[in-house]
């Protein structure tokens, strides 16, 4: 069985190359010149990477012709809201041509891969009190261009299922963290300063953007499991909630964090972290997914914390 990682270099792209390797896969790669190596520089003897630029068609070409894996885990993406308003084309087109490059050389060697798409709870954008929590049936009311560069993977996979017959499977995972998680996402990025100010590396203030924020975290290594799962019981064409249902505040997440360390903390606000637009709530109803695939959140979100917060205290 041989599975193909785009973006293995990213904090999902290791965690599932991990995870595949302890499934007896045979785990290909892709990588940018310019990736970072340090998320799978443990994994370099067991894994092999291959150079490909996603935006770039006859890249996309080349690769799937010369691997013609049996398995497909899509997560190469320019995965963080706020860098979508700073240059909204760059996530359009990363995320999107990627995708259709990635599809349309499947198509084009009649591959019979099975493909997962990481699709996103960003997509919901605005979701009203009473629609939590909220089932694949919600409407989508995407609030950045992030959102929408999710929503166009999103379809994109109903369509080339539809139009082609593709194995293509599209997984809409609400908010994930654990240990690599990237420094600008919320959950790491408190973790880090935490772990700066014990070090004494910066001064007792932690800056922090809209609190109010609620979302539903899921471990990381859970999440893989899900995107596994999706492509040995899932069915193609269809949408997957990956939730744990259960939400916090970023307020919440804030308390837990400070809650495992012993330095006192001054909170404050850093305008420059609040967004344009930001979505309120996010609380995800996973209940189609558990039943096509009997998957549930094994990691508690506390321990998820503390892993994190053991992360950044061993950098
Ligand atoms: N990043 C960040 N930094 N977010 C902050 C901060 C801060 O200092 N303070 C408050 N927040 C709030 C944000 O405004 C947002 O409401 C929430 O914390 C989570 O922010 P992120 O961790 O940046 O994640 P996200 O919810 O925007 O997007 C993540 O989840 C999506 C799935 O719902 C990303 O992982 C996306 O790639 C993913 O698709």
């Amino acid at each position: 069985m041989k599975a193909l990682v785009t973006g293995i270099s990213g904090f999902v792209g290791s965690h599932m190359a991990e995870f595949l390797l302890r499934q007896g896969a045979e785990v290909v790669g892709t990588i940018r010149n310019r990736s970072r190596m340090d998320h799978i520089s443990h994994l370099l003897k067991d894994i092999r990477l291959e150079e490909c630029e996603l935006r770039d068609p006859f890249s996309v070409e080349s690769l799937i012709d010369r691997e013609r894996p049996d398995l497909i885990f899509h997560l190469a993406a320019q995965s963080f809201v706020p860098t979508s308003w700073n240059s909204p084309i760059d996530t359009i087109h990363n995320n999107v041509a990627g995708q259709v490059n990635l599809f349309e050389a499947v198509r084009r060697f009649g591959l019979k891969a099975k493909i997962q798409i990481a699709c996103s709870s960003e997509e919901y954008g605005q979701v009203e009190p009473e629609e939590t929590p909220i089932k694949e049936t919600n409407p989508l009311r995407p609030l950045s261009p992030y959102a929408i560069s999710k929503v166009a993977q999103d379809y994109l996979g109903y369509q080339y299922h539809r139009s082609y017959g593709l194995h293509v499977v599209r997984t809409i995972t609400f908010n994930h963290t654990g240990p690599r998680r990237g420094e600008q996402f919320v959950t790491s990025n408190f973790a880090k300063q935490i772990v700066d100010i014990e070090k004494g590396r910066k001064p007792p203030v932690l800056h922090v953007g809209n609190l109010q924020a609620k979302r539903d975290f899921t471990d990381v290594r859970d999440v893989v499991r899900g995107y596994w799962l999706a492509l040995e019981k899932g069915q193609p064409g269809e949408n997957y909630n990956i939730a744990s249902g259960t939400c916090y505040t970023i307020a919440e997440m804030l308390e837990m964090l400070l809650s495992f360390s012993d330095v006192r903390i001054e909170v404050k606000t850093d305008p420059s972290r609040l967004r344009p637009s930001d979505v309120e709530i996010l609380l995800g109803d996973s209940a189609k997914f558990r039943a096509a695939t009997g998957w549930q959140p094994e990691i508690p979100f506390e321990r998820t914390l503390k892993d994190l917060l053991q992360y950044w205290r061993s950098q």
